[in-house]
């Protein structure tokens, strides 16, 4: 066996460790192993580039793995889990861009053949698509920049221009191998990129990423077509087609079309901006003390958790899991109801409970906890708010109309933790705050918690 042939079947190893990564990454129970499977084949297939024949520059490579190693490792470490999705965005577009390099760097040595060359352009157009466009939702997300969607006066047009200029450049590239056009390519599609997600707004932010993460992805393996190397072919396939397969369920569970999500700035009318926010400055709401909530969880029957994204702010998985131990110890039912889009990544409420070590059996997706609210004597919702807010259910005009939502107001009494009045991420009020059978316990929710387990133990 030939030294390039025994690289290949090293490759294929590789290639089987990431499928099967991925296949534990779809349940918290593997994902940890299905990670470590992850990391071992690209280390092997690290290792085993080194390996091919005529490798040269090792010394710049050697550099280059150095300096990610240095960056890459501790910012995984120190990054707090609800920065998770900036972060995915910043490696994503680093990912993008240095596909779009690749590519054009093997585009440089000539000869390209009309394979090839079509794989560089297209790899160049979507890495640095994916390469800007990641750089502004990591902006959006870390907020640098307002949340909010921005709108350029005449975009439309100037997207159609860019589209048509990329178009163009294209084709020049192909006919004449031209690397000028290449490079311009790359520039016209990174302003394409920043324009493609100014209209994005907040909520919708980690979608985008997960698209561009597939679009990453591509860039990926139309590198891999340009160099011939089929392990980047297949690592490239599959970032793509798991990228767009997240897309599609994040759209179906926040109820809208992803056509929406990307353009729906762009089309606006004003219905959009008569659905905004309401202060509910005329509405009062029940404040309720610790004692009251302790005494009303204690004695209930059925208790119903809904967490949210204000659960990972304040980390308090631990705390409501001594809760609802205690609750337990007392005869009552809790379960937790789990929104598919709680929090700000996908599975976040699932991999945090998980910290917690929160009984699997205890999690009620969406559809089976949502029959049972009518049954249920007390609903705590910790740190959630757009998931369990009317409005998606009953306001046609509202921003997250469509959105499925846990039905929590069908339950007997309802009690929000959270510090204020303040809206979720998508920035509108919830109604549910101000209804009669509400209780809001204001203040941080791991503190709440806190107070909640000493009351109840005593009521
Ligand atoms: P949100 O609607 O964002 O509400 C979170 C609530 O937590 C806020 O109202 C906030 O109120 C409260 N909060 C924050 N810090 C807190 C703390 N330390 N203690 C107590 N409360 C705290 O969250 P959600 O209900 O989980 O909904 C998720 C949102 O993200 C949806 O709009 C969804 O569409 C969007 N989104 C999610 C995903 C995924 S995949 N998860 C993807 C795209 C979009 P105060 O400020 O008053 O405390």
């Amino acid at each position: 066996m030939s030294r390039v042939q025994a690289i290949e079947l090293v490759y294929l190893f590789c290639a089987v460790c990431f499928i099967v990564a991925l296949k534990g990454l779809s349940s918290p129970r593997s994902a940890r192993l299905g990670n470590i499977i992850g990391a071992v084949g690209m280390t092997v297939a690290v290792g085993a580039t080194f390996a091919t024949p005529g490798l040269h520059r090792i010394g710049l490579i050697v550099v280059a793995l150095v300096i990610g190693t240095a960056v890459g490792v501790p910012a995984a470490r120190a990054v707090k889990m609800t920065a998770v999705p900036q972060m995915v965005a910043a490696f994503n577009g680093v990912g993008g861009g240095a596909a779009a390099l690749v590519s054009l760097a093997e585009f440089d040595r000539g000869h390209a053949s009309f394979g090839t060359a079509a794989a560089v352009l297209f790899s160049t157009l979507v890495g640095a698509v994916s390469f800007t466009g990641s750089a502004i939702t990591f902006a959006k997300l870390q907020e640098l920049m307002t949340g909010r969607p921005i709108v350029l006066p005449r975009q439309r047009e100037i997207n159609a221009a860019l589209a048509v200029t990329a178009l163009a450049l294209v084709v020049w590239g192909l006919s004449d191998r031209s690397v000028t056009a290449a490079v311009l390519l790359a520039l016209v599609a990174g302003v394409l990129g920043v324009l493609f997600v100014l209209p994005v707004g907040g909520a919708d932010v980690p979608v985008v990423i997960s698209l561009l993460n597939s679009f990453t992805g591509l860039a990926v393996a139309a590198t891999g077509a340009a160099l011939r190397t089929t392990l980047l072919i297949v690592a490239g396939t599959l970032v793509g087609a798991s990228g767009t397969l997240l897309t599609r369920m994040m759209s179906q569970a926040m109820g809208r079309p992803l056509s929406s999500t990307l353009f729906g700035a762009l089309t606006a009318t004003a219905s959009a901006a008569a659905a905004g926010p309401d202060d509910g400055a005329d509405r009062s709401v029940r404040t309720g003390t610790v004692d009251d909530v302790a005494v009303l969880l204690a004695y209930a029957h059925r208790v119903v958790v809904v967490p949210g994204y204000g659960l990972a702010v304040a980390q308090a998985q631990h705390t409501i899991r001594e809760l609802a131990d205690l609750l337990e110890s007392r005869g009552v039912e809790v379960v937790y109801g789990i929104h598919p889009v709680a929090g700000r990544m996908p599975g976040h409420m699932n991999v945090l409970l998980a910290e917690a070590n929160v009984p699997y059996e205890q999690l009620r997706e969406m559809d089976d906890v949502n029959p049972q609210f009518p049954l249920t004597d007390v609903v705590l919702v910790v740190g959630a708010n757009d998931v369990v807010n009317p409005a998606a259910r009953d306001s046609p005009g509202s921003p997250i109309y469509g959105m499925p939502i846990l039905n929590v107001d069908e339950a007997k009494a309802v009690v929000f933790l959270k510090r204020s009045m303040r809206p979720g991420f998508a920035g509108i009020d919830n109604a549910l705050l101000y209804d009669p059978k509400t209780t809001m316990l204001f203040g941080d929710a791991k503190d709440t918690l806190t107070s909640l387990v000493s009351a109840v133990k005593t009521a």
